[in-house]
């Protein structure tokens, strides 16, 4: 599974560029916040409109690392943050793809596609990302408590990069 080889090589990485940030002690954290979503009930309504929301995950993971790699201070960092959004592109089309199919099986409408992906970007901003940037900050922080207003600053801050940074954005 691609996703578990991404997390082995950050942390690799991680370990070896920054060892003074406590890589166990955020994934703990956050596998312990974030498992409580991973349930079947959080799926999406049929197939067809989970496969949807997949594609806002892939499509967050794949501009994350492409932000990520050219503002990397080095090159190891920039060609791992390069090689793993290739690969979240690809995980896209391959939900994309399916998606296609299971849409046109199941006849489902438009508002319900829109209703689903945007759900799933109010999911990433509460769940997935959230809970990601409390867990690393308070590795990076352990002397400060996590607020929500570390998380809303830290979202104001970087939510121009990408389309500042990432070339295809600018279209
Ligand atoms: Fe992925």
């Amino acid at each position: 599974m691609e996703e578990l080889q991404h997390g082995r090589s950050l942390r690799r990485y991680v370990a070896t560029a920054w060892p003074e940030f406590d890589w166990e002690r955020a994934y703990r954290g956050f596998y312990r916040d974030y498992s409580r979503f991973c349930v079947l009930g959080q799926l999406g309504p049929t197939p067809a409109l989970e496969l949807a929301a997949r594609c806002v995950v892939e499509t967050g993971t794949t501009t994350l690392y492409a932000t990520l790699a050219p503002l990397s201070p080095e090159p190891v960092l920039g060609q791992l943050a390069t090689r793993i959004k290739n690969d979240e592109v690809r995980h896209y089309g391959q939900f994309y793809h399916h998606f296609l199919g299971r849409a046109e099986a199941e006849g489902i409408g438009r508002s319900a596609v829109i209703r689903t992906l945007w759900g799933r970007v109010g999911e990433v901003k509460r769940e997935d990302a959230c809970y990601a940037f409390k867990h690393a900050f308070q590795a990076g922080h352990p002397e400060r408590s996590f607020t929500d207003a570390e998380y809303r600053a830290f979202r104001r801050h970087y939510a121009p990069w990408p389309a500042a940074i990432i070339p295809t954005a600018r279209r």
